[in-house]
């Protein structure tokens, strides 16, 4: 028998397949077609200390090979989470773990601490994305910003700390150490790639907010490199996403160095796709009798 399961800063997961943050909300519009207690993990949207409306519409939109949005971390914010999503959650054999938001340092301290009573299972710090004026990216580009904010954090969490990552830097082993060294017990990579589309029918944007984040296959060869080069890097677990669509997909972050991986954009054109990502591991470790998929993990140099 396979062995799936796999550890994150102590946390046992049963298989290394969870949902990317922003695509699955808290599983409840997935629940009739996925059974959450197969999943690794259930990674929350986003969700902030209030209520944040997100941008003006339109802010998704196709490209060849993905899409792109631009959402702006809509959400309710943690009062209505925590009576709302944490129980829904809790009906299920999975670990819960809660993606969150903020504009500055104090806000996500503020969640944090909202939580450290909660039955959660970890925090995924989202200070990578592209599409909100203040917070988000604006501290993830600076690693002696991405070194304070998680030592911060850290101050105020009960629960082990997963800092997510932007691909929008130079040198993504530098902000990886940074994390590393503000005591982040794990990293999370990659969030979108800033991208632009331009309607030529009506000679505008084809989102609202000019600029969106690329995600889907076409930043999946992206994400591999840059989980390859954090492995080397850093000592912490790494969670891989990226354009994750089948379990081949799933493998290759695995094998450049991620111990656990997240599927997002697929979910949209195929509702079932994270059980088909873990039947594909299980398949493809009793192929090559690989007995537990930790002997995967960063096996290729
Ligand atoms: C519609 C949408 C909403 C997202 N919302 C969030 C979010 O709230 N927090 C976050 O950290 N990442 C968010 N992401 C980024 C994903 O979690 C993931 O890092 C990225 O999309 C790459 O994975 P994928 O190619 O499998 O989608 C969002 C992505 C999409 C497409």
């Amino acid at each position: 028998m396979a062995d799936l399961s796999v550890k994150i800063a102590g946390v046992e997961l049963k298989n290394p397949v969870m949902t990317a943050s922003g695509t699955f909300g808290s599983g409840m519009e997935y629940s009739d077609f996925v059974d959450l207690s197969r999943l690794g993990a259930v990674v929350t949207k986003g969700v902030a200390n209030v209520p944040w409306p997100g941008n003006p519409t339109p802010r998704v939109a196709e490209i060849r090979s993905g899409m792109m949005n631009a959402i702006g971390l809509q959400n309710p914010g943690i009062d209505v989470f925590c009576k709302r999503d944490i129980p829904f959650l809790q009906n299920y054999d999975t670990r819960i773990i809660v993606n969150v938001c903020g504009r500055t340092t104090e806000d996500y301290c503020e969640v944090a601490e909202r939580l450290a009573e909660e039955p959660v299972d970890m925090l995924e710090i989202n200070i990578s994305c592209p599409n909100v004026k203040c917070g988000g990216i604006s501290f993830g580009q600076d690693p002696k910003a991405v070194e304070q904010i998680t030592a911060e954090i850290k101050k105020h969490a009960k629960q082990p700390v997963i800092m997510k990552l932007s691909p929008n830097v130079t040198d993504i082993t530098e902000i990886a150490r940074a994390a590393e060294a503000g005591g982040a017990d794990a990293l999370s990579m990659i969030n979108t790639l800033t991208g632009m589309k331009i309607d030529i029918n009506r000679r505008t944007f084809a989102i609202a907010n000019k600029t969106g984040g690329v995600s889907g296959p076409a930043v999946h060869p992206i994400a591999v490199r840059m989980v390859y080069q954090t492995a080397q890097a850093v000592k912490i677990p790494i969670i891989g996403m990226g354009g994750v669509a089948s379990a081949e997909d799933a493998l290759e972050l695995i094998l450049a160095g991620a111990s656990a991986v997240a599927v997002g954009t697929a979910n949209f054109h195929d509702p079932m796709v994270t059980l088909k990502v873990i039947d594909g591991i299980k398949e493809y470790m009793e192929r090559f009798h690989v007995g537990t998929v930790k002997e995967l993990i960063g096996a290729v140099h």
